[in-house]
Formats: structure tokens, sequence, C-alpha cells
């Protein structure tokens, strides 16, 4: 069925065909007997995991920068994912960088993006999850700051969206690593990263205890990674999500060589899992999602092989479409 549409789809510019899509997966959200449809054709089975305390019906989740303002995601829940990652929100709206800003590259199995986090901010985001929850769905939110907000500045951002969300949320992710916001992936640095987890997990505590993950860059040398993990074992953080985009243009033509922006999707697979590999040799107690190339359940497995508790997929929806949560859970041992 997928193979029908997405040629339509790929004739559409990028962030159209994104919008048509959530769209459509926001209207299947509201209607009860068209998700029930959904998920009995396409939807993904039960393979529970157990973690935070939290019940995943199976470890296949959506990551975050899809559904960013939080529009589809009752809709996406029918596809049977164990978690949707919505955001990342920023405390305030903003425009995101000048379009165009995605960009897909078939022939890798890849897309370029330098969004920049377009969002309609905090309140229009927890409009969207407040009221009914979708049984059986595990809700995260990505936070992140303000383009306009200065690097010094970033915990008082990151420390109101935790005040905003803890309440509405199974789980928060900081995210310090999109290539996309300028200066924002310094904020993994060692010293600035504890300083900066510390303000916000003192704010979950006062607020409610969620679960509190960090999403790392993939593009950390192995010194950067061990200094950042010192971080997050010191502050105390619950998990990391593993990774981001990467900036690396490793895999890809010479032709896209120049295009500025996070590469995800087949090229990042490889780099995305040895980084799951070193995190978890280096702090085996700290939970990961594993995300990065997931196109198969194949690079999903590898991923839960190398240390990853739970996986996410972005790229993989877009190329092998909505049934790839349904092929990985039921390829799971
Ligand atoms: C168009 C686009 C927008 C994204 N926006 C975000 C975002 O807002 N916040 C975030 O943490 N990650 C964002 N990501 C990164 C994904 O969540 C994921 O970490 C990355 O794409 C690697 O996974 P994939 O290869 O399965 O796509 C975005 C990725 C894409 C392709």
């Amino acid at each position: 069925m997928y193979s029908l549409v997405r040629p339509l789809l790929f004739r559409l510019e990028p962030e159209r065909a994104h919008a048509l899509a959530l769209a459509g997966l926001r209207a299947v959200g509201k209607l009860p007997p068209l998700c029930s449809l959904v998920c009995k054709l396409w939807g993904a089975g039960e393979h529970p995991v157990h973690l935070w305390g939290l019940r995943f019906r199976n470890p296949v989740g959506l990551a975050a920068g899809y559904d960013k303002d939080a529009l589809a995601w009752r809709g996406l829940a029918c596809l049977g994912f164990g978690h949707i990652e919505v955001g990342t929100v920023t405390p305030l709206p903003q425009p995101g960088n000048p379009r165009p800003r995605l960009f897909r590259l078939p022939a890798q199995q890849a897309l370029i993006n330098r969004m920049g986090f377009p969002g309609r901010g905090a309140d229009f985001v927890a409009q969207q999850l407040a009221g009914s929850r979708p049984s059986g769905v595990v809700l995260g939110v990505n936070i992140g700051k303000n383009k306009a907000t200065p690097n010094a500045r970033a915990a008082d951002d990151y420390r109101l969206l935790v005040r905003r969300f803890a309440p509405l949320a199974d789980y928060l992710a900081v995210n310090v690593s999109s290539p996309n916001t300028e200066g924002l992936r310094r904020l993994q640095a060692r010293r600035t990263l504890e300083d900066l987890l510390r303000a916000v997990l003192a704010e979950r505590d006062a607020v409610r205890q969620v679960p509190l993950l960090v999403k790392l860059s993939p593009d950390l040398s192995p010194q950067q990674l061990d200094d950042a993990l010192d971080a997050l074992l010191a502050a105390g953080v619950d998990g990391v999500i593993a990774t981001n985009t990467t900036v690396s243009r490793e895999g890809v033509p010479e032709h896209w060589q120049k295009e500025a922006g996070g590469l995800s999707g087949a090229p990042l697979a490889a780099r995305s899992t040895a980084f799951i590999r070193a995190i978890h040799t280096r702090a085996p107690s700290l939970p990961i999602i594993g995300v990065g190339g997931i196109l198969t359940p194949e690079d999903a497995l590898a991923k839960l092989e190398a240390g990853a508790s739970l996986v996410q997929v972005f790229t993989g929806l877009v190329y092998a479409g909505p049934t790839l949560p349904r092929r990985i859970v039921a390829a799971l041992p």
C-alpha cells in the first residue's frame, strides 16, 4: 500500500508532504473507529518493556521532530507505537529557519534538515496534550531553548519547560544536540551540561518525578562523549537518547556535501549504533533509547543488541512507511 502512496508523497515538497501526513494522522486520532481500523491494518503488536516504572507496550517509539507541535500524536498512537516523543518544544513560538530546510536523498534513504525548531511554543503544545489520553502509549516531551535565548540563560528556558510539561508527560527529553540552533550543542560540554542538568533536575523534583533523559549528538568525539556521560551520571539523569542527526556527510554524494543541516536515515545507522555501544560499555546502568537510521527490523535489532532498551524511528517512516513499527515488533526475539 505504502509503495503506491510514497511516489505521490515524494512528488510534493518534503515539508508539504509531512504536513499532509500529519493532517491525516490528526484526523485519524479524532475518529475512534478509524483509529481502530488503522490499528488493525497497520498497527504494531505487543512486546512489553518495563522501564522507569513505565510500561511500554513494545520497544518501538516515534522520534522527536516528527510531531513537533503534538498535532497528531493521538493518531500516531493508532499505529501502535510503544511511545511517542513530541517536540522539540520551545518556550515561545518561533518560525525556525527559512525554507527550503528539509531535503530528501532517496538513493541514500536519508534526509537532511535544518528546521531550527519551528513551533507554536509551549502553551500551544500543552493545550494539545491536555484532555483524553490514548490508552497504552507512553508520551515523551522533548524540550529545547528558543533561538533568541543565549546559552548563559538556557537553564531558564529548560526549567520553564519542565514546570510546564512534567505534569503532562510520562518522560522528558532534554535536547542539547540539534545541529540547527547555533551554539546548542555547546551545552554538551562537561561543566556546562552538569550545571544545566542539576538545575533542570531540581526543577523536575519540585514538580513531578518524571524520568528525565538527555539526547546526545553522534558527532561528539570519544573524549567529549566520556565527559558528557560523566555529567549525566553526576547529575543523576534517568537515561540517554542516542542519537540526534549528524553534521557528517559520510555516505552522501558530492552535491549534498554543502547542504547545511543534520543528516538522518541510512547513512547514520552504523555511526549511531557504535555510539550506543560506546555509551553502554561506559555507563551500563544508564538506559538508552537508540535512534538513527532504523529502516528495517534488522537495524532496530542491531541497536537493541548494542545496548538500547528502546528504539525510535523517524526517517524510516518516510522511506519504509507506517508499518515499520509493526514489522520491527514482529521480528523481536
Ligand atoms: C525533519 C527532522 C526534524 C527533526 N527534529 C528534531 C527535533 O525537533 N528534536 C530532536 O531532538 N530531534 C529531531 N530530529 C532528529 C530525530 O529525532 C532523530 O534523532 C534523527 O533523525 C535520527 O533518526 P532517524 O535516522 O530515524 O531519522 C529531527 C529529524 C528530522 C529528520
